[in-house]
């Protein structure tokens, strides 16, 4: 039986791939794919977004979303993923336009016809979903589960102490964490880990469909700038977030109370997870703490291969 799943996503190269396994999974039935600003901005991710599920193949709504945070200014990541959004990837246009719902009608409007099993894969900031949660106050019943790229339990990418996704809308982030909705917090701790190695990347290239092509050219892209921060391979963020919805064996996770600092001057955006439980208060996710990066590149390549069947 597949899973309802709606994914929120900032296209992005990360998000790229993860929108290509999702295409690709027979484990996920995809009801729309909302776009938020954060990568790039909401026009550069939205024609991403639109052009990418065009691109693999994808037959659903591609909803135009907030443009910016609920109470910040946009932050974006384009000294990660180019002017575009997608670096030096260009795709051919879609052939069909954007849904004329908004992403809070549609997770409202899927919530209810799926009778609370819809499952809301979170690969941006959190704008869109929090916006929902307070448009309708009666979503936080009717959403089976939120899997979410973001935070860590330990260290930030975008500041020291912030990941970027939840540094780029704290105030999202926290309505959602404090939502009661279950959730699963798919952070640092394991995505810095979910690395494809470049060793790996030719094989992308070997399967030789346009999907894994791209796919290919999006992690050789990304090579050198990752190795600037220290990495040796190239870290799958939102990629591995997909995986652990498709196959959740790939990660191990723990449950924490985790909550979002929204007003630290040094710490704005950091996710403060109680490993120790010294607050004592209820776990509020399931946290990411170790993974299979074999598993995850053996299921990544599984579904590449699958575009040139
Ligand atoms: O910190 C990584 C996250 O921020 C990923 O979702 C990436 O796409 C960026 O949005
Ligand atoms: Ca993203």
């Amino acid at each position: 039986m597949s899973i309802p799943v709606i994914i929120d996503c900032d296209p992005g190269l990360d998000d790229a791939v993860a929108l290509f396994m999702a295409f690709a999974s027979d484990e996920l039935d995809i009801k729309a794919v909302t776009v938020v600003a954060g990568n790039q901005t909401i026009d550069k991710t939205s024609k991403n977004a639109r052009d990418l599920v065009a691109f693999a193949g994808g037959k659903c709504r591609v909803s135009v979303g907030a443009s910016k945070p609920l109470l910040r200014e946009l932050s974006t990541a384009e000294f990660v993923h180019g002017d575009t959004g997608l670096k030096n990837i260009v795709l051919p246009r879609a052939d069909f336009d954007f849904s004329k719902e908004k992403p809070h009608e549609i997770i409202y409007e899927e919530a209810l016809k799926n009778e609370g099993k819809i499952h809301i894969i979170a690969l941006g900031p959190l704008t869109n979903i929090a916006a929902a949660l307070l448009l309708h106050p009666d979503l936080k019943e009717k959403i089976g589960h939120i899997t979410l790229m973001g935070g860590s339990c330990y260290l930030g990418n975008h500041t020291p102490a912030a990941e970027f996704n939840i540094f780029v809308d704290p105030e999202a982030a926290k309505i959602v964490f404090e939502s009661g909705i279950d959730l699963t917090m798919v952070g640092l701790d394991v995505t810095n880990r979910a690395m494809v190695f470049e060793d790996e990347i030719e094989e992308f290239f070997n399967l030789g469909n346009r999907v894994s092509r791209t796919v290919g050219e999006i992690l050789l892209s990304s090579l050198d700038f990752v190795r600037e921060f220290g990495f040796e391979g190239v870290p799958m963020h939102d990629p591995f977030a997909m995986a652990s919805v498709i196959e959740p064996d790939l990660m191990e996770t723990k449950q924490y109370h985790v909550d979002v600092e929204t007003r630290g001057v040094h710490t704005s955006g950091k996710t403060v997870v109680d490993v120790y439980n010294v607050r004592g208060l209820r776990p509020n996710a399931s946290v990411g703490v170790d993974l299979s990066r074999e598993g995850f590149v053996r299921l990544l390549k599984r579904l590449m291969k699958k575009y040139g069947e």
